[in-house]
């Protein structure tokens, strides 16, 4: 199709708001200028090293660690530095949260206050900046506590511990061998490629749906010691392949950039799981519900598919802290419910766990 002929960002966003009568067209602003931000960080990761920004941020004072207690990249700090400065000044925010800041960031006093929360991961996969493969940003838009609104108040954490079902819109953008942007905003998920030259996310792909059924599942397979039986028993089960329980045989990815494996989920199906294990007791899963599990998984429900902690839909959840980490399974419909299936199921008797094995008082 001849790029004439394409819908622009603007014009599917313009669209969609018809839904909406009496709306102000804010929400398109905020959305567009997220989409800018991307923009940005596409170009910054396309330099990569030409652009001196391979490598960890402050490394010459031994790194500078995050909330997460990981090492920032200098593109993670660069990617946050431009979700705030693009998205602070409009009037459309009442405040956002960072995966790379601790507290939430409050609208500086020269800005207007809006109605919106952006929470935000600016940089997903940051292990592959330096390795060159693709990485992404993710978001989500929550509506502010009314109170917040009226007042114009400062926001504290409790604001933003919103279940993900009362996301207004979430999405991703992939920076890969194309820029992509991957949209929903409650009605369908839509996907838009970046023409360089225009500088426009131009929509290639309409509501899109994860197919229920899938051959290709997504985990760290290093990690298998840690895992919980449910885990364990599915895994075994895919790759006991057509001579297994599934009668058939799957394939494994793992790409270490949530992101990339959302987006190859999304356009073929499969299984992703990042599950609760018992690797580090005090973080219960390794990925957080404010701006990974829950924007991938408003995109995946928007698709069709399911997204689950294992034991309970994802976007039911009630958050507890800006920087919660939870188990996370999501992708092809009917594999997320196996595994959820597996999960509900009374664990079978572990035969080589010594409590449950055969004792008598008779000697062999
Ligand atoms: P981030 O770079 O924002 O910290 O996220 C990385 C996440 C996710 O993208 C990916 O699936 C996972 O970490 C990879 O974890 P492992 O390195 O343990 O495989
Ligand atoms: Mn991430
Ligand atoms: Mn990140």
């Amino acid at each position: 199709m001849p790029l004439r002929q394409r819908s622009t960002l603007t014009q599917y966003l313009i669209e969609e708001r018809r839904r909406f009568p009496d709306s102000k067209g804010e929400f398109n602003a905020l959305i567009l200028d997220v989409a800018l931000a991307c923009k940005a960080i596409a170009r910054a990761v396309a330099m990569g090293e030409l652009g001196g920004l391979y490598g960890d941020h402050a490394a010459q004072e031994g790194g500078a660690i995050n909330v997460q207690g990981e090492t920032q990249k200098k593109l993670d700090v660069l990617s946050n530095e431009l979700f705030i400065r693009v998205n602070e000044w409009a009037g459309h925010l009442a405040g956002m949260a960072s995966e790379e800041m601790t507290d939430p960031y409050q609208i500086p006093g020269k800005f207007p206050r809006g109605k919106y929360l952006l929470v935000f991961d600016p940089l997903d996969g940051s292990s592959n900046i330096d390795v060159n493969v693709s990485v992404g940003s993710i978001f989500s838009i929550l509506r502010a506590p009314q109170d917040a609104i009226d007042s114009g108040r400062d926001l504290v954490e409790s604001d933003f511990l919103q279940a993900g079902a009362t996301q207004l819109a979430a999405g991703y953008a992939l920076y890969g061998p194309t820029t992509m942007l991957v949209l929903t905003v409650g009605n369908g998920v839509s996907a838009f490629t970046l023409e360089p030259n225009l500088g426009e996310f131009m929509l290639t792909h309409s509501n899109l749906q994860v197919p229920a059924d899938t051959q290709e599942f997504a985990i760290n397979a290093s990690n298998s010691r840690f895992w919980e039986p449910p885990i364990k028993r599915y895994v075994d089960e895919c790759l006991a392949g057509k001579s297994g329980e599934r009668g058939k045989d799957f394939n494994m990815r793992w790409i270490a950039s949530m992101v990339a494996e959302a987006h190859r989920i999304l356009m073929r199906g499969g299984v992703f799981m990042y599950p609760r294990d018992t690797k580090d007791p005090s973080k219960p899963g390794r990925l957080r519900l404010l701006y990974e599990a829950n924007p991938i998984g408003m995109i995946m429900e928007q698709a069709g598919g399911r997204a689950s902690t294992g034991r309970e839909p994802m976007l039911s959840v009630t958050p507890t802290g800006l920087h919660q980490r939870i188990g996370l399974v999501f992708g092809s419909k009917n594999e997320v419910e196996r595994i959820e299936r597996y999960h509900s199921e009374p664990a079978t008797r572990e035969i080589d766990n010594p409590l449950f094995a055969e004792r008598t008082l008779f000697r062999a």
